[in-house]
């Protein structure tokens, strides 16, 4: 007996503890299972994102929300708050994203809750185009187009510039937010504690690696544009900036099974072997990190193949002169299918002879594809990759749905096919480019006049990296062979 009520006191004060231990383990659990819930959770876009293949490619996730997506609500008030950051009026629109009517965000914009909503990026921001036929109608959305109206630099900036302005706080967000959205009270917690400041240092990281888009004696990129090998070298390499400068415009991907011919390269200068290195390579530098899974991603890159690859180019939108376009087919046969239809499409060659603008090709060598091959094998994904070669020039492009590939050649620095017909010298050598109204006459865009200046960036042919030199293919053609070949140029 003596020995029972011994062992119960002595026992009282263990059970105590245990039960206090087991309700911290409780709490933390709980704890744990909220802050799992509120900032991991992973919720599917809603069914509407996927209803059709071009939604999906559109506003479908490919995961970059996990490491570069920003948190929806800090998104949302960014415009509001700093509107004198923007390149002018129109909140996101002012940098020329395609934006649907009806639509919550831009096209190429993806919206998926993880823990909370949050906001990445998709192939779609850059590779899709608009144009109008007149004024007065609504823009025409081109999937896989070129995304010539997007100023991606000025985008870019304005995050950058946002983060580093002392007006990004908690309070000042927060308020912006209470005027938008109720909410509750662990939310608000999480984004004051959180998600702003993380966000905010994210962003501020980006300055050192984005240094040289903010260089004076660099021209922007501009409407249509962006620098996608420096890119690569600062942001996957982290290599220490150099002087160069490699802007491209940003290409259709349409009809991508065109380049199945063995003995095609990709990118304008032929710096890729193939459309699933090129679609890896794009995807990683969107999620800006390893993929978490990597069977989930290489799923989108299969889809994204096989939906680029069937897609086919858009048909000229106004009426073609089908005789003259007939006769222009021999011109091109004579003048332009040694390099445009033959087995050298998609094929590398040097620049002479050709002798257009070679910053391009100064902004990449053998030495970062090696390193960048490096890394992506080091996540575990086995692609063929990027050339492992100096670069020597560029690729003489397909030209399928080229009417609304303007403007012209790999940095844009031509306006329309009619200039491309002109003597270089004679090009024009100032224009605006990433307005959306198309013109049919030169057939190319509107890139003079007074919207063309209010809506698009000026492109200066003298500026480095911009010149407009070189391809005088087809320039001394007399004029009735000139016109017919462009008019044959309308139904490629
Ligand atoms: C930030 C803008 C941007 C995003 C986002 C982007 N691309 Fe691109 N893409 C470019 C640019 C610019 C080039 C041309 C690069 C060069 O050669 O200098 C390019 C080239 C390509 C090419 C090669 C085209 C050819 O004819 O050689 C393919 C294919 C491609 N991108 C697919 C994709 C896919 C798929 C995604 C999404 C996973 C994607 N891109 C995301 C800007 C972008
Ligand atoms: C000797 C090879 C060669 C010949 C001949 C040639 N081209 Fe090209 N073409 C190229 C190369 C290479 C490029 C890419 C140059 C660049 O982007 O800097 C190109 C680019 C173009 C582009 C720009 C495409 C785009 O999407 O920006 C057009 C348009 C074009 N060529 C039309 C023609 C026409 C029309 C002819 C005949 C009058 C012709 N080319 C003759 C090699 C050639």
């Amino acid at each position: 007996m003596a020995e029972t009520v011994h062992t119960a006191a002595t026992n009282r004060p263990k059970r105590w503890w245990l039960w206090a231990l087991l309700v911290l383990l409780l709490l933390g659990a709980m704890l744990g299972g909220i802050a799992w819930y509120k900032l991991f959770r992973e919720e599917p876009q809603p069914d509407w994102v996927t209803a059709t293949p071009e939604m999906r490619f559109k506003y479908g996730s490919i995961g970059a929300e996990n490491d570069a997506g920003i948190p929806y609500w800090i998104f949302y008030v960014l415009p509001r708050m700093f509107p004198e950051k923007l390149p002018g009026p129109g909140g996101y629109a002012s940098f020329g994203v395609a934006w649907e009517e009806g639509q919550e965000l831009p096209i190429g914009f993806t919206k998926k809750t993880i823990g909370f909503p949050r906001v990445a990026n998709t192939c779609a921001t850059c590779h899709m185009a608009s144009y109008r036929k007149t004024p007065d109608e609504n823009p025409t959305f081109v999937a896989a187009g070129p995304g010539h109206t997007l100023n991606l630099g000025a985008f870019f900036r304005f995050l950058v510039d946002c983060a580093k302005d002392p007006r990004f706080n908690a309070d000042n967000l927060l308020h912006e937010i209470r005027l938008v959205t109720e909410l509750s009270w662990l939310d608000r917690l999480i984004y004051r504690y959180a998600l702003i400041p993380i966000t905010k240092q994210r962003l501020l990281e980006r300055e050192a690696q984005f240094a040289w888009i903010y260089r004076k004696d660099f021209p922007d990129w501009g409407r249509g544009r962006d620098d996608g090998m420096n890119l690569t070298k600062y942001f996957m390499l982290e290599l220490p900036m150099d002087n160069s400068l490699g802007p491209t415009d940003m290409p259709p991907i349409w009809n991508l099974k065109k380049y199945a011919r063995p003995g095609t390269t990709m990118n304008f200068a032929g710096d890729s072997h193939d459309a699933q290195s090129v679609i890896i390579d794009s995807a990683l530098g969107l999620m800006n990190a390893a993929p978490k899974s990597n069977n989930e991603f290489l799923g989108h890159v299969r889809w994204l193949q096989e939906y680029l690859s069937a897609l086919p180019p858009p048909k000229y939108p106004f009426p073609i002169d089908a005789t003259l376009a007939a006769s222009g087919q021999p011109v091109f046969a004579a003048h332009c299918a040694s390099c445009h239809a033959s087995d050298r499409t998609g094929t590398r060659q040097p620049l002479a002879g050709i002798d257009t603008d070679r910053e391009r090709i100064d902004a990449w060598n053998a030495q970062n594809a090696i390193a960048a091959n490096r890394v992506v094998s080091g996540f575990g994904i086995q692609r063929k990759g990027l050339v492992e070669e100096d670069l020597i020039g560029y690729n003489p492009p397909f030209l399928d749905g080229l009417w609304l590939r303007a403007p012209y050649l790999h940095n844009g620095a031509v306006p329309t096919l009619r200039d491309m017909l002109t003597p270089p010298a004679q090009r024009p050598v100032v224009f605006w480019r990433g307005y959306d109204l198309y013109d049919p006459v030169n057939v190319g865009f509107v890139t003079q006049g007074a919207e063309a200046e209010r809506v698009g960036t000026r492109h200066d042919t003298r500026q480095r990296a911009n010149g407009n030199q070189g391809h005088a293919f087809g320039t001394d053609l007399p004029g009735n062979e000139k016109s017919a070949l462009l008019e044959y140029l309308k139904t490629l």
